[in-house]
């Protein structure tokens, strides 16, 4: 698959690096530093390379939006016409000073982002786990027991598309339903947080979601 990340920081450089490593074709794109962009893409290998967000847009199967929620419009503007373009979406809809979320209940930052595109098709994934996790869960891929990575969305082959660079990072994609309940999965990435950065832990947290035969007492 040809992937363009809009947004090259904690995310972005680590989850585009990931779809490099399995063999996607990546353009890394959307930072104040050229030069950061140009090293990323080559230690991601692979053929991947640095673009301008309209370069990573262009030809791409899949966008990667990747950017804090004061950015998103500024760098969709940058990326031209994503008609058609599958978007997954791992912003959040965070303040300034990333203590709240501004979109909550009765919408999310994935329906506000879907109505700023509306002809782009938006999947709402991995903004459910902290950055520090990617590389680990990549690295325990084939294990029998993969941590579960919550998606969702409206048009069923951007879907099917998540799901498929959820599995090629090492998680278990599980299909939380239309793009609305990302009014549920982004507070609870507010409670990820909190136990990945407030805990004593650490922060490569991830989950795993079971569902058990039900037994009669
Ligand atoms: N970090 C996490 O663990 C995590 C987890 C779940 C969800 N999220 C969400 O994912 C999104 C991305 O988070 P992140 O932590 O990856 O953010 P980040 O590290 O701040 O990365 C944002 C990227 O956007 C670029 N950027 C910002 N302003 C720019 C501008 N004016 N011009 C050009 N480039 C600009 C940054 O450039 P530079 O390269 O120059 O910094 C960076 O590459 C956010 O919405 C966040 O809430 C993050």
């Amino acid at each position: 698959m040809r992937i363009g990340i809009l947004g090259s920081g904690l995310m972005g450089a680590k989850l585009g690096t990931i779809f490099a490593r399995v063999g996607h074709h990546v353009v890394f794109s959307y930072s104040h530093d050229q030069r950061k962009l140009d090293r990323l893409a080559q230690s991601a290998g692979h053929g991947a390379r640095s673009g301008t967000p309209a370069e990573a847009a262009e030809s791409a199967d899949a966008l990667l939006l990747a950017v804090h929620w004061s950015r998103v419009s500024d760098v969709l503007e940058k990326a031209g016409d994503v008609s058609g373009k599958v978007i997954v979406s791992c912003s959040l809809p965070m303040n300034a000073d990333d203590t709240t979320l501004v979109v909550a209940h009765t919408s999310s930052g994935s329906e506000t982002l879907a109505k700023k595109v509306p002809k782009a098709r938006v999947v709402s994934a991995f903004s459910t786990v902290p950055s520090e996790v990617l590389f680990t869960v990549f690295s325990g891929r084939r294990s029998r027991k993969r941590p579960s990575l919550v998606y969702c969305g409206d048009d069923a082959g951007a879907k099917k598309t998540a799901a498929r660079l959820i599995r090629d990072v090492g998680f278990e994609p599980v299909d939380a339903g239309p793009l609305r309940i990302a009014r549920y999965t982004e507070p609870f990435t507010l409670l990820m947080a909190q136990l990945a950065y407030e805990g004593t832990r650490g922060p490569a947290l991830a989950y795993r979601l079971e569902w058990r035969r039900e037994r009669k007492a």
